[in-house]
């Protein structure tokens, strides 16, 4: 089954293959058709604000300008999100020059106000904590940050009453608490104080589906889902397999990083995946994944199964 109407485009052309390029170019009706990007509601949200199920992270590929050439090309990245429908950018004060090249980008290529931006500060003590969120505004070059993280729970119970005071006082949009250690189950301590929460949940690390995930969604807190990939490791592992042919025809995706990304933002409690890309044509394919069909509980586990075999 390869059905152009709901295919999004880069996916279509490899599901399709050439023979069907030419109706789907940029202006085409099968274009014009494409599959929109699906969307989940921020559930602490007073204007029903949703967010597309696919963002984009920047830990370590943001992590250093490099020169004119990798800017640009990190520009291209920013581009493709925001002009392919994607908004969510993932930073952290912690990851180096990130915030400083996502505030430049924006700024430059004039598409700030596409952009949903979650940062992350993680210092110790409460006069250390705000100065790190003053220079989170400096590097994103704004006056007001849509979602800020307090990054690995690091003293939390001392940060959550000034980035309270910073969303009562609208610098702040959002609020939440990240965490990718093993700990990250302590993240339930706080779900009642906070717009949003991320951590990390893949195919073969699913402890969160647990207690994390569904008290998100009991609770109305928005989950980020950080490192849907595995950090590349995962893809890493089914370099030799071939791609299923079910998930081709069922799905409507042809990668592997499309499969990981369609078994997270499956799951309901799920807003937004943010998977790290340096390269244009990742971020397409990774938004593709949101297009489409999602698996249901049976797809979902026979994914799983393809890594956990
Ligand atoms: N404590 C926290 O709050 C915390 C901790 C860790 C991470 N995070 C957030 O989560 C984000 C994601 O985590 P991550 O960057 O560590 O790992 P990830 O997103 O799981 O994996 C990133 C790797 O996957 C590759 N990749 C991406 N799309 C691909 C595609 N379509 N095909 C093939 N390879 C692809 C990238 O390489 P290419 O550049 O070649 O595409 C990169 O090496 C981070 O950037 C950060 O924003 C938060």
């Amino acid at each position: 089954m390869t059905d152009t109407s709901r295919c999004s485009r880069s996916t279509f052309l490899k599901v399709a293959g050439a023979a069907m390029l030419a109706s789907t170019l940029p202006g085409s009706p099968s274009f014009a058709a494409a599959a929109p990007l699906a969307m989940r509601p921020i559930p602490k949200s007073k204007t029903k604000e949703q967010l597309p199920v696919i963002g984009l992270g920047t830990s370590q590929v943001f992590a250093s300008r490099g020169d004119a050439a990798a800017m640009t090309a990190k520009g291209d990245v920013v581009k493709t999100l925001l002009q392919e429908g994607g908004r969510v950018i993932d930073t952290a004060a912690a990851y180096r020059e990130s915030e400083g090249v996502v505030g430049e980008l924006l700024e430059t290529l004039k598409l700030r106000k596409q952009a949903f931006v979650a940062t992350k500060f993680g210092e110790q003590g409460r006069d250390n904590g705000i100065a790190s969120i003053a220079r989170s505004f400096k590097n994103l070059r704004t006056d007001m940050i849509d979602l800020m993280y307090i990054h690995n729970m690091v003293d939390v119970d001392t940060h959550l009453p000034t980035i309270k005071q910073y969303k009562a006082d609208g610098k702040f949009r959002y609020i939440g608490i990240s965490d990718t250690s093993n700990n990250q189950d302590k993240l339930t301590t706080w779900m009642d104080q906070i717009d949003f929460v991320e951590f990390n949940y893949s195919v073969d690390t699913r402890e969160a589906e647990k207690r994390l995930l569904p008290m998100a969604k009991d609770k109305g807190v928005a989950v980020f889902v950080a490192l849907p990939l595995g950090r590349g490791r995962l893809l890493n592992r089914v370099k030799d397999t071939p791609f299923p042919e079910w998930a081709k025809a069922e799905l409507q995706c042809a990668t592997f990083a499309q499969l990981l990304l369609k078994f997270v933002v499956s799951h309901p409690a799920v807003t937004t995946a943010i998977p790290a890309t340096s390269r244009q044509k990742h971020v397409g394919e990774n938004l593709d994944a949101g297009r489409g069909p999602l698996p249901d509980a049976k797809q979902r586990e026979r994914i799983a199964a393809i890594w956990n075999a």
